[in-house]
Order: C-alpha cells, then structure tokens, then sequence
C-alpha cells in the first residue's frame, strides 16, 4: 500500500512540477525574446510617454502590441501582473519530488553503497546542505566585487560547479548527485527570482508610486540574476530527464560528463540569445557541439573482455541470475518492500520475458550497471560477467 500512495504522489507531483515548470520557464523565455526584439517605438507619442522599446507580434488571432517603458512608468495601472508563483511553485513542487524520491527513499535513490556507505539522515543532510549552501554560496559571489565582471564570475562558477559536481558524485549514487546538482541549480535560479528581481521589482513600484525616477541599482542587480537564470535553464533541464539515460549519470566520470553537459546547454542558451539580435556568433553553437560530440564519444560502450566462445551461458543460468537479483522488484507482485508495481512495468517472471529483454538487461546490468538500483540485491561481477558473455553469445549465433 506505501508503495502504491508513493506513486501517485510522485505522478501528481511530478505533473504539476512539469505544469508550472512550463509555466515559469515559457514565460521567462518569452520575455527575454521580447526584450532582445524590441525597436524603436514607431510613434512619437509613445515616446513621449517613455516607451523606449516596442513591438508588434500576431498570435492566435490577434495582434499584439507590447511597450517596454524603460525609465519607469508615470502611473502604476491599477492591475499590474507579476510573474513570480510559476517560480515559486516549481520550487516547491521540486523539493517535493525531491523528499520523496532522493530523501525519504535515500536507500534506493541516493544512497550507492560502492560509492560511499551514508546513512540515511547523513544522505538527507548533504542534500539539503547542497541545495542551502549552494544558494548561500553563490549569492555571495554575486554580491562581491566579482559580481560587476561578467566573463571571471563566469569563470568562477564553472569552477564551483565543477567542484561541487565532482563531490557529489563522491559521495551520492550517479543519479542522486545529478539530481541534487540540478535542484541546486533551480534553487538558485528560484531564490534570485525571491531575493533579489522581486524585491527590485518592488522597489521600482513604490518609486513610480511616489513620483520618483527607479533607481537604477535595482535594474542592475535583477538583470544580472536573470542572465545567470538563463544560462542555467538548460544545464538544469537536462538533469531533470537524466536520471533515464543511466549512460549518463553511471559512467566512472560522471561528473565531467554532467559538467560538460551544463557547459554545452549554457552555450545553447547563449546562441539563441545572440540569434535574437540577428548576428550570432559561430563559436557558442560550435563548442556545445565539440562538448556533446565529446561525451557521446567518450561514454561509447566499449566492450571490456573478450568473448570466450568455449564457455556458454546458458538462458537458464541468465534467468536464474536474473531472478535472483532483479525479481525481487522487477515482477508482476514484486516483493521488496517500497514497489507496489514492478519499475517502469519491467517484469522478469519468466525465461521469456529475460530473452525477450535481453538488450535493457544487458544496457542496465552490465553496461552501465545502473541496475540493480543501488545494487540493493547485492548483484556480483560475475553475475554481470556472465550476462555479459550471455548476451553477447546470443548476438554472434542468434
Ligand atoms: C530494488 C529494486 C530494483 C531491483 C532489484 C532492480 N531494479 Fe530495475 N528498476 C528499479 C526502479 C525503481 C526503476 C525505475 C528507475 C527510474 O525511475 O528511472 C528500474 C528501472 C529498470 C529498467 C528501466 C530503465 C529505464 O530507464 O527505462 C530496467 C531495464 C531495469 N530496471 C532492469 C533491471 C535489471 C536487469 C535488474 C537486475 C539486474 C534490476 N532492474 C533490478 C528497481 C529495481
């Protein structure tokens, strides 16, 4: 019964999470496509007014006139709209899944034990450490001196993240170190939204209000926040879907692998940024795909021994494996206790289903061996070794 209320928790949690998600991120994204697409108002009245961008969009059956007054507005309109809950509800929906899955189920999800033995409120403890520290940390950096120069802060980071990737993978499983360094990210970019652009937004409020111009200091620091929000969106977009793609997150150098992933998603970020001016420059675009051709390359599956075409494995001994190590969840009443449903509708009652499997259990077991999770059921090298030379036998003489 737990495991079948965890379910749903996780299925209502992680679709409202991907809703408001959407939300923030849609939103966030428009206005920075607004704002690099702005021209000169066409009017002289409108200027006179102080609108100092304009632009004119068609979209589901009507035009669209939207005015950036730069200086401030005379008069505050009476309904003025914020967007701020899309960030907030996304953070507290992650945090969420996050309690859920990595915390409360830190056995399965957080904790590997051939990466390090943690209990289970130490795990907890370096999570939610990870994603205050982060925070803490970060708006620390922004706030010093390094904050006014652009290209060393960003240098700063890539350093910090790189550390901070590195020492996670040291001490959480491959896909709760991800996890965590993608929920710092988005705790981050939520808490600039918190801290630091709304209350500027509301200091330019109260000035307009009193009939002064805004001063500039807040623009300054919302806009910085708001460049770095950019630039982390994608690196934290692929962590949230990474923890499918076990090559990723199980690789002996998982960590450079996530680092050279954020690098590539900001760059991605930072070519249609500079494609909403017209002219972007060639080298963005061009080094994300040096870094993601790199790590396809890098993480390619090599095969590790050669295959002994004297000794068979036969599928009685695969399944047998396979029962004993995987069974316990993978079956259609599995028994370990959490599963209410076999994981991901994975089942291996029969030597059928184990043949008919062969590739994901060979991709899950062996290759990346993201499987058994957490290796909860103790699965030996050997073990692996013989589903390795199984599988393989079964390709050269099907
Ligand atoms: C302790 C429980 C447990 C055991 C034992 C276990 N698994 Fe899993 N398995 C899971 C869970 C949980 C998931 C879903 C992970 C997720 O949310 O991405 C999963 C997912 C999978 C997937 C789908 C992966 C994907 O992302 O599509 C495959 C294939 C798989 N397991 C194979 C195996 C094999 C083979 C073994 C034995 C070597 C095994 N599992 C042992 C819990 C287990």
């Amino acid at each position: 019964m737990e495991g079948y209320i965890l379910e749903w928790l996780n299925l209502i949690g992680r679709m409202t999470h991907l809703i408001v998600g959407i939300a923030w991120i849609g939103a966030s994204f428009y206005f920075i496509w607004l704002d690099n697409h702005l021209e000169q108002p066409a009017e002289e009245v409108a200027r006179q007014r102080g609108v100092g961008g304009e632009l004119w969009a068609v979209h589901g059956g009507g035009f669209y006139n939207a005015q950036k007054y730069t200086n401030g507005v005379p008069k505050i309109p009476e309904r003025l709209h914020w967007f701020k809950w899309e960030a907030y509800t996304t953070l507290i929906t992650g945090v969420f899944l996050l309690a859920l899955m990595y915390w409360y189920q830190a056995e399965i999800y957080t904790i590997d034990p051939s990466v390090m033995a943690l209990s289970k409120p130490v795990a907890i403890l370096i999570g939610v450490f990870t994603l205050l520290g982060g925070w803490l940390g970060y708006d620390l950096l922004c706030r010093s001196s390094l904050g006014e120069r652009e290209n060393l802060m960003a240098g700063v980071l890539i350093v910090a993240l790189t550390v901070i990737a590195w020492a996670l993978c040291q001490v959480f499983s491959g896909r709760g170190a991800f996890m965590h360094y993608g929920a710092m990210l988005g705790t981050i970019m939520v808490a600039n939204v918190f801290f630091v652009i709304m209350p500027g937004q509301r200091a330019m409020v109260a000035s307009c209000t009193a009939g002064e111009q805004p001063d500039p200091i807040h623009g300054k620091r919302a806009k910085q926040r708001s460049v770095h929000n950019t630039y982390f969106t994608l690196p934290v977009l692929f962590v949230m879907i990474s923890n499918h793609y076990a090559m990723t997150w199980s690789h002996e150098y998982n960590w450079l692998i996530l680092i050279a992933m954020s690098i590539a998603g900001a760059l991605v970020r930072v070519h249609f940024v500079q494609a909403h001016f017209g002219k972007p420059s060639p080298i963005p675009a061009s080094v994300a795909a040096v870094l993601l051709g790199g790590v396809i390359f890098a993480i390619m599956p090599r095969p590790q021994t050669q295959l002994d075409t004297t000794a068979t494995v036969t599928l009685e001994r695969a399944h047998a494996i396979v029962v004993s190590r995987c069974a316990a969840c993978h079956a259609s009443e599995p028994s370990h206790t959490g599963f209410s449903a076999a994981p991901k509708g994975i089942v291996f009652d029969t030597a059928e289903q184990t043949l008919a499997q062969a590739n994901v259990i060979h991709q899950q077991a062996v290759l990346t061996r993201a499987m058994p999770i957490g290796n909860l059921t103790g699965m030996l090298d050997e073990e692996r070794a013989a589903l390795d030379q199984w599988f393989r036998a079964s390709r050269v003489d099907p």
